[in-house]
């Protein structure tokens, strides 16, 4: 039996930006996605993923009274859908095929934002693959998770497939249809905290709105692209240096602009101003908005309450340095 864990990921600047050529600054975090492979003796995959269901469950009372509760199943059924292919593809890799029980959990939302597709798929292959006796390259490993990724989604930034296969903090350049990664050492530790709220639209939707403004307002988008792009080459800076008042002011100005070009929602801009509120040096939401996560540079337990009180899920993390692990092999 084989035990992977492979982490998460936030995007601390960048989001949307880097659609139209600009940088992004992505970290992986230490909330993980667990597989466990254990061969069978038949042919058969039985996949147990019982505990994908505890994300993004939210349960509130209406004007009239009735207590409503609303839990992202489309998102589990989705997240198996990258265990099928991510199955499909180590068989084919190693080209030979065994039956097998997999069993996973994962420790964040799925379907938020923080990448746990990416991380289901990286965890996935590695485990199949180390318990059927072979060994994968992370090169190698982080390859067939994006391609996972863009099965399953038409298309996919290789992005949090690489965030889960090596974890640390990754500057992301756009050349041409690939990204080039480079690896950032922090200055000092990131203590962040994440709130979350459910998803009220897709990325693909989100991206696809940016580009229709971008189409019929060009001169009052593409600065906005543009200031982002610096913020995020700023942001590179002050995190190398340890400065992590720099870092938050920027996280601030971001979420502004975010939210200018129209992915913020109500409830992510509650948690933004919330956590400011309490006492993190800065807030943005994380990934492509439309609900989904915040994160807050803070490790203060008054964010988490007060991320909390406005009806977020919260979450702490720091950075994962490690990507993705053998937890056991026996
Ligand atoms: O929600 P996420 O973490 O998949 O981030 C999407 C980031 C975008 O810039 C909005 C889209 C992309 O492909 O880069």
């Amino acid at each position: 039996m084989v035990v992977v864990r492979a982490p998460g990921k936030v995007i601390l600047y960048g989001e949307h930006a880097v659609v139209y050529g600009e940088p992004a600054l992505a970290m992986a975090i230490n909330r993980y996605v667990y597989v466990m492979a254990k061969a069978r003796n038949d042919n058969k995959v039985n996949i147990n993923a019982r505990d994908l269901r505890l994300a993004g469950v939210s349960v509130t009372i209406n004007e009239d009274g009735d207590i409503v509760a609303r839990t992202d199943y489309g998102a589990v059924i989705s997240a198996l859908s990258y265990v099928k292919r991510a199955v499909e593809l180590a068989t084919e890799y190693l080209d030979k095929r065994v039956g097998i029980d997999l069993e996973i959990r994962s420790e964040m939302p799925v379907g938020a934002g923080l990448g746990t597709s990416a991380a289901v798929a990286v965890a996935t292959i590695y485990a199949y693959i180390k318990e059927l006796g072979y060994d994968i390259d992370k090169r190698e490993l982080a390859r067939l998770a994006w391609q996972v990724e863009k099965d399953v989604q038409g298309s996919a930034s290789p992005t949090d497939t690489t965030m889960a296969t090596f974890g640390g903090i990754m500057y992301v350049k756009p050349e041409g249809n690939n990204a080039a990664m480079e690896p950032v050492k922090p200055g000092t530790s990131i203590p962040l905290i994440i709130g979350y709220v459910p998803r009220v639209s897709t990325t693909k939707d989100l991206v696809a709105m940016v580009r229709k403004k971008y189409e019929t307002m060009r001169d009052v988008i593409e600065p906005i692209i543009r200031s982002i792009g610096l913020i995020t080459r700023k942001g590179r800076e002050a995190l190398e240096k340890g400065d992590l008042e720099l870092m938050g002011a920027l996280m601030n100005i971001n979420h502004g602009l975010l939210d200018a070009l129209g992915v913020s929602t109500r409830q992510l801009n509650e948690m933004v101003y919330a956590a400011r509120n309490a006492g993190a040096l800065g807030s943005k939401l994380t990934g492509a908005g439309g609900g989904g996560c915040m994160i807050a540079l803070s490790d203060r337990v008054e964010v988490e309450k007060a991320v909390e009180l406005v009806g977020g899920s919260a979450l702490r993390a720091r950075l994962d340095i490690n990507g993705a692990i053998i937890e056991s092999d026996d």
